[in-house]
């Protein structure tokens, strides 16, 4: 990621523009109640342009419990991918929650998402297990796969 974008924590008056990333670069899109919830009680960052705050390129949303965390959802604007952005959000939720004592992080991925899927096993991710015909798809349905990576040995 270069020095056009930071990484920050979400705040309640993003909630349009990640409303307008969602729809435009969301293939399955959540929705205004959706982010809503998720900016309300989760653990959300941005990446935005750093000379307007308030352009928002990507986002991330994560829960967690106690030593656990849970990547929701990462989405990255269509006409900033393969820059980074994803990669340097995610290792942010790494390096943030593993200093608040999180040890084990999780997380669930469309079988076809073959771009997610290298991302996250390039981070050290390792696929745990599948649930069949877990996801919706325009034709039928898909397999879940189930990432963890443990921080702490
Ligand atoms: C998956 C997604 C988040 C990746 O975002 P991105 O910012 O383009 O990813 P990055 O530039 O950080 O790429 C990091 C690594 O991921 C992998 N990757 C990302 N896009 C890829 C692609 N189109 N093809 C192959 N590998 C890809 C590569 O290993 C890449 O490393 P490299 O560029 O050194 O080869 C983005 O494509 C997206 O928003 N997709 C729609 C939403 C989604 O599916 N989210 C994941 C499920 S929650």
């Amino acid at each position: 990621m270069n020095s056009t974008y930071l990484i920050r924590p979400a705040v309640e008056s993003d909630v349009l523009g990640l409303e307008r990333l969602d729809t435009q670069s969301n293939p399955y899109p959540w929705g205004k109640t959706l982010i809503s919830d998720a900016l309300a009680v989760r653990l959300n960052w941005v990446v935005c342009e750093a000379q307007n705050p308030q352009a928002i390129a990507a986002w991330l949303t994560a829960s967690r419990a106690v030593d656990q965390s849970e990547l929701e959802l990462i989405v990255v604007d269509q006409s900033a991918r393969r820059q980074g952005l994803a990669k340097a959000m995610t290792l942010n939720w790494l390096q943030e929650l593993t200093s608040k004592g999180v040890k084990e992080f999780l997380l669930e991925v469309r079988e076809s998402n073959v771009e997610a899927i290298r991302l996250y096993e390039s981070l050290g991710f390792e696929l745990v297990g599948r649930r069949q015909n877990y996801y919706k798809t325009a034709a039928g349905r898909e397999a879940a796969c189930l990432y963890t990576l443990n921080r702490v040995k």
